[in-house]
């Protein structure tokens, strides 16, 4: 079983989708690994690293000569893979409700298309889950963005010159991102609040030191939702949830927002109106600002100010945190591959339901139930 490890394409990606570590453990499970020269230079990975872990480096058309499998951190364009055996499987983050024309020629190219973030959110799958090991980063990238953005502290300070009071964070979206954004904006000494439309999030808001704020008259979610995924909600919560935003918000220095709904536009949580009540020098980072952002105004990669409040937000936050990102990553590119190693095969064999749940096209065609009808 021969794996090829791409570098990175993409304008602005610094991940990489296999580490020194990752690449001995795919040895030791009896493949050989080949890493595309200079794959981890932007995650501080060495081409020399990647051959003491015992892989051969090379340029991109030996790397993928005869792969049985690939691994990207961005799908890579099938252009790059006219080496690899027929039907390889390649493993990467595809996008496939914003990149359906790359699912398509993987498809007519004949590969097998792993979709990293079609991951479903069972226990068993929590190790291979890129979407929390990348979000649990860019929550806490977040924050340290916005606070060098900030012009104040956020700890309170008493000094002999007066007292500096502490900042006031407001986090809206408590998955993972959030959660993480709470613990950082604790930990840098700031007053911490945040929401969610899920219910089940108030008492991880609360156990970790922060105030919930929740719309109290119109039902939420209550349980956890499909796979512990938020839907889109009814007018009724949504002018509810507007209220309470508008009330709390004109009190805050910071706002983090983290609202993702799968296969959507996320969800708007933030109007310019409401952003005008806010004091100038606030700050408002949008994580979602690639899917089409939570906050009225904001633009990937750039401080784009607005009633004196700088509202910022990147195309690609973990990228941010390459080298802890790609570690992470990669780790979960070999749980992934290696719960479903068969030794007799010498590969992986993906026959149950997390096989089905990423896998987006095999045999020439579109196969995944998300993707079709
Ligand atoms: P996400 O990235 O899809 O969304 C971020 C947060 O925004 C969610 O908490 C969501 O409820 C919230 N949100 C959506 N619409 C909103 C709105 N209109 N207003 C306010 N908030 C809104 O979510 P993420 O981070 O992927 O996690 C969701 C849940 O899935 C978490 O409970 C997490 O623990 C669970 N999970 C389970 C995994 C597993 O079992 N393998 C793996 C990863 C997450």
């Amino acid at each position: 079983m021969r794996i090829a490890v791409l570098a990175e394409r993409a304008a602005g990606e610094r991940r990489v989708a296999a580490t020194p570590e990752t690449v001995k453990k795919f040895i030791a499970l009896g493949a050989t690994v080949a890493v595309e020269e200079g794959a981890g230079r932007h995650a501080a990975i060495a081409d020399e690293a990647y051959r003491e872990a015992g892989a051969d480096v090379a340029p991109v058309a030996q790397a993928t000569e005869g792969a049985d499998i690939v691994l990207g951190v961005q799908a890579p364009d099938t252009g790059l893979l006219g080496n690899v055996r027929p039907g390889a499987k390649v493993a990467a983050l595809f996008d496939p409700f914003q990149k359906r024309e790359t699912v398509d020629a993987y498809a007519a190219a004949g590969l097998e298309a792993l979709s990293m973030e079609f991951m479903p959110r069972i226990t068993r799958a929590q190790s291979m889950d890129v979407l929390s090991s990348q979000s649990n980063l860019s929550g806490y990238k977040a924050v340290l963005a916005a606070a060098d953005t900030y012009g104040r502290a956020f700890p309170m300070m008493m000094t002999a010159a007066g007292t500096v009071s502490a900042a006031k964070l407001f986090v809206m979206g408590v998955g993972v991102a959030g959660l993480q954004a709470i613990a950082t904006g604790r930990r840098l000494g700031a007053q911490v609040s945040a929401t969610d439309v899920r219910a089940a999030t108030k008492e991880q808001i609360e156990s970790l030191g922060a105030k919930a704020i929740f719309v109290e008259k119109v039902a939420g979610i209550e349980g956890e939702g499909a796979g512990g995924y938020a839907t889109e909600m009814s007018d009724e919560y949504k002018a509810a949830q507007a209220e309470l935003v508008s009330a709390h918000i004109s009190k805050q220095d910071i706002v983090i927002t983290t609202a993702l709904i799968p296969g959507r536009a996320a969800p708007r949580l933030i109007s310019d109106a409401q952003i005008a009540t806010m004091k100038p020098g606030s700050v408002i980072f949008d994580l979602a600002v690639a899917q089409g952002g939570n906050v009225e105004g904001s633009r990937t990669d750039e401080i784009v100010e607005r009633h004196g409040v700088s509202i910022m937000g990147y195309s690609n936050t973990p990228s941010h945190l390459a080298a802890d990102a790609s570690a992470l990553l990669s780790r979960n590119f070999y749980n992934f591959l290696s719960a479903f190693w068969d030794e007799e095969q010498g590969g992986p064999v993906l026959d149950d339901e997390i096989g089905s749940a990423v896998r987006l096209t095999r045999d020439g065609k579109v196969v995944n139930e998300r993707l079709l009808g």
